[in-house]
This record gives C-alpha cells, sequence and structure tokens, in this order.
C-alpha cells in the first residue's frame, strides 16, 4: 500500500493496484526514471517469469516490486546482476525472521527445497552506453490455491513455513539494501558478493543436474566464481558453467 513511501522518505515508489507487469511498466518508463525508481503491484494480469514464462502473480498475497537501475558501464558490466539481487533478497528475508530462505543459481529464492521467489532482470542499450536495468522480484507471500501444474515447479510461501512478515516493511527494507548493493555492485563487481552467496546456497555441495538444454549434466555443486558462472565438481574436476539457458535441480 501507500505506506510503503511513509517508509522510505524520498524515494519514489509507484504504488498500483493492478498492473500487466511491473517489470513492463518500468521499461515503458525508462526516459523518465532515475537509478532507485522503484513500483509494486497488488495484481499482475501478465506477470513475467524467466525464459518467457508467467509468473503467476494472485491479488494483495504477494509481493511484486520492479526497480530501475543505470549501469553507467554498458550492458556487460551486468554479468551477475541477477545473482547481486538474489542475495539481497535472501538476506533481507534472513534479517526479518525467515532464517530457512536460501539462493538457488542463477536467480531463485528457496525454502526447504521449494521455489519461494523469483528474479526477473531486463536489460536495454547498446555496448558502449549506459545499460537500463529493470530488477524484479517476486516473492511468494500468502499465495494459496494455485497448483503446483500452474507454477510449474514445487512452490511454497512464507506463511506455510510460519513466517509472517509484513509486505511494506520487507519491500522497504529491500529496496535500501539493493541500492547499496548496486553501489558497491558498480565499485568493485561480482567479487565483494561471492562469499555473501555461498552462505545462503541451497546446493553447496550438493549433487545436482545441470539441464542445458538437450544436454544433462551431473555432478556437485561448488558455488560460483567471479564470474557468476556455477561451479560443477565432477570426480575432482571443477568446471564453471555460464548461465543463460541452463537450469539446476537437485537430485
Ligand atoms: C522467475 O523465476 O521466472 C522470475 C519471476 C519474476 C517475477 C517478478 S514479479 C515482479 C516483476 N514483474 C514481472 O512481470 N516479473 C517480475
Amino acid at each position: 500500500s501507500e505506506a510503503i513511501n511513509a517508509l522510505l522518505p524520498g524515494r519514489k515508489i509507484d504504488v498500483l493496484p493492478v498492473i500487466g507487469s511491473t517489470n513492463q511498466h518500468l521499461l515503458d518508463k525508462i526516459g523518465q526514471l532515475s537509478s532507485g525508481d522503484a513500483c509494486v503491484a497488488e495484481y499482475q494480469y501478465a506477470g513475467r517469469g524467466r525464459r518467457g514464462r508467467q509468473w503467476v502473480s494472485p491479488f494483495g498475497r504477494n509481493l511484486y516490486l520492479s526497480l530501475y537501475w543505470r549501469l553507467e558501464q554498458g550492458p556487460a558490466a551486468a554479468i551477475g546482476l541477477s545473482l547481486v539481487v538474489g542475495i539481497v533478497l535472501a538476506e533481507t528475508l534472513h534479517e526479518l525472521g525467515a532464517t530457512g530462505v536460501k539462493v538457488k543459481w542463477p536467480n531463485d529464492l528457496y525454502l526447504e527445497d521449494k521455489k519461494l521467489a523469483g528474479i526477473l532482470v531486463e536489460l536495454q542499450g547498446k555496448t558502449g552506453d549506459a545499460a537500463h536495468v529493470i530488477i524484479g522480484i517476486g516473492i511468494n507471500l500468502t499465495m494459496e490455491n494455485t497448483s503446483t501444474d500452474q507454477i510449474g515447479q514445487q512452490w511454497i510461501n512464507l506463511e506455510q513455513s510460519g513466517i509472517r512478515i509484513d509486505r511494506n516493511t520487507l519491500a522497504a527494507a529491500f529496496i535500501n539494501h539493493l541500492i547499496d548493493a548496486l553501489h558497491l555492485f558498480e565499485k568493485s563487481g561480482l567479487t565483494p558478493f561471492i562469499e555473501r552467496w555461498y552462505a545462503f546456497d541451497n546446493y553447496l555441495n550438493r549433487e545436482v543436474k545441470l539441464i542445458i538444454g538437450e544436454r544433462e549434466v551431473v555432478g556437485v555443486s561448488r558455488g560460483i566464481n567471479g564470474q557468476g558462472a556455477l561451479l560443477l565438481d565432477q570426480f575432482g574436476e571443477v568446471t564453471p558453467y555460464i548461465g543463460g539457458e541452463i537450469s539446476l535441480r537437485g537430485i
């Protein structure tokens, strides 16, 4: 609700009752935005997930939030940025009492081995120019009656695991932490975040399967490197896998 603006004096957060997608809303306004401008919605009728999937967005029960950032160094500098967003969201949730929350490479949040939140980073801008970055997050708070089929995977909300966090408090804390992290990321890249990733990695030292198009690779996850690639250990030989079209499953 509008209460979020009271929690973030000096910031501009658009509160939208209904919108197609909060990411699209910001994409449509890129010329008018400054870094840190954000919007939240109660309901999205065309919520977007990664890889062209939909993001199921029932009214009033979850958090749908997007934030704009102008990345002076250009689109190439955005590599690893979505991992930073995941780390910051996990840290914020921990701070507010959701201590079981984990990150799943490259950009999901998991709780009890089920999907709790998703991150969609969309970029505009050509090489040589500043990049316009739209960071979108969707977190299941009290969503119910939505089938696994509709979501396409096992999901959970915070309430099911006994955690109640006020939406505005969560949104405000996340925005503050995210802006701090984006400044640090611009200055120092992914390096200062690697240890923070390890603290929340759901699959660290667990056996996983990577699905790369038609191909499947099995190994033990050893976290990430400085490019945000997943480190996969196969009988002692560690290979980095760069994100994009790869999906990770626990086995
Ligand atoms: C995924 O896991 O596939 C990413 C989901 C991202 C969903 C959020 S909800 C707010 C923002 N607006 C959108 O349309 N998508 C993101």
